[in-house]
């Protein structure tokens, strides 16, 4: 018997952009739309007890934006922690991060250890922001990591096996993902989360961001419900 629970979702929010210039506005008007559908998406897996939601909220790759736009991120960020602190928590959300979150502003940071401090004893769902975050450059980060425990002489390079080296990484503490979602019908990874998708069923959605809603998190589940995942292995019936 296959097991169906859906354990951990990831999703790539895209779309932001197109969906503000479809309405003639600006690239800024998205992403403030985008807050809507990221409570959305914690509403919806609350209701279907999802124990873990990782956001791709910054890419390593952001940056590159026009430094208007990065500011206006940045700040939103700030700004939904602070209005939505309270509720998420009133909702045992405990919050995470995954990233460079140390090259974020000091304020931003600021934000975020509040933040994670004060739902470090919740239960219901971990709510995993990926902020300033590119899975190569966390696997360059491992692959520092352990050759300096191997310096030190705390490791040696026969020890690495996948089981050791997952505990290099930002998400050392989560399961993989059981379902990654990409809105906006763009079918890329765009670096998020390589390692860890190995055997991630794959949802492609053609709603750009601020469109999602809470009943695609169970689109998605019934969706996932209907593949055969079998890990490499053959179908056991
Ligand atoms: C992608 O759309 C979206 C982002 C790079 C930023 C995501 C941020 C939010 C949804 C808002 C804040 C998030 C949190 C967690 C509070 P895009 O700009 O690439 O859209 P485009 O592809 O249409 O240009």
């Amino acid at each position: 018997m296959q097991d169906k629970k859906v354990n951990h979702i990831a999703i790539i929010m895209d779309g932001n952009g197109r969906w503000a210039s479809n309405q003639n506005q600006e690239r800024t008007y998205g992403h403030k739309y985008g807050v809507q559908a990221v409570k959305e998406a914690i509403k919806g897996s609350i209701e279907n007890e999802v124990r873990y939601l990782t956001l791709y909220a910054f890419s390593t790759e952001n940056w590159k934006r026009p430094q208007e736009e990065v500011d206006f991120l940045m700040n939103l960020l700030v700004e939904a922690i602070n209005q939505e602190l309270e509720e998420l928590h009133a909702n045992n959300v405990k919050v995470h991060t995954i990233g460079k979150i140390e090259a974020l502003s000091p304020l931003s940071q600021q934000h975020i250890a509040l933040a994670k401090e004060k739902t470090k004893e919740n239960t219901k769902l971990n709510l995993i922001l990926a902020l300033n975050y590119g899975s190569r450059d966390e696997l360059v980060e491992a692959a520092k990591k352990f050759a300096q425990d191997c310096e030190m002489g705390m490791m040696k390079s026969s020890d690495l096996d996948e089981s050791k080296l997952e505990r290099y990484l930002y998400t050392a503490e989560f399961p993989d993902p059981d379902i990654l979602i990409r809105t906006s019908n763009e079918k890329r990874i765009s670096n998020f989360l390589l390692w860890q998708i190995s055997y991630t069923e794959l949802i492609f959605i053609e709603k750009l961001w601020p469109e999602f809603t809470k009943s695609d998190i169970k689109e998605a589940i019934l969706e996932f419900q209907m593949r055969h995942r079998r890990f490499g292995g053959i179908k056991s019936i």
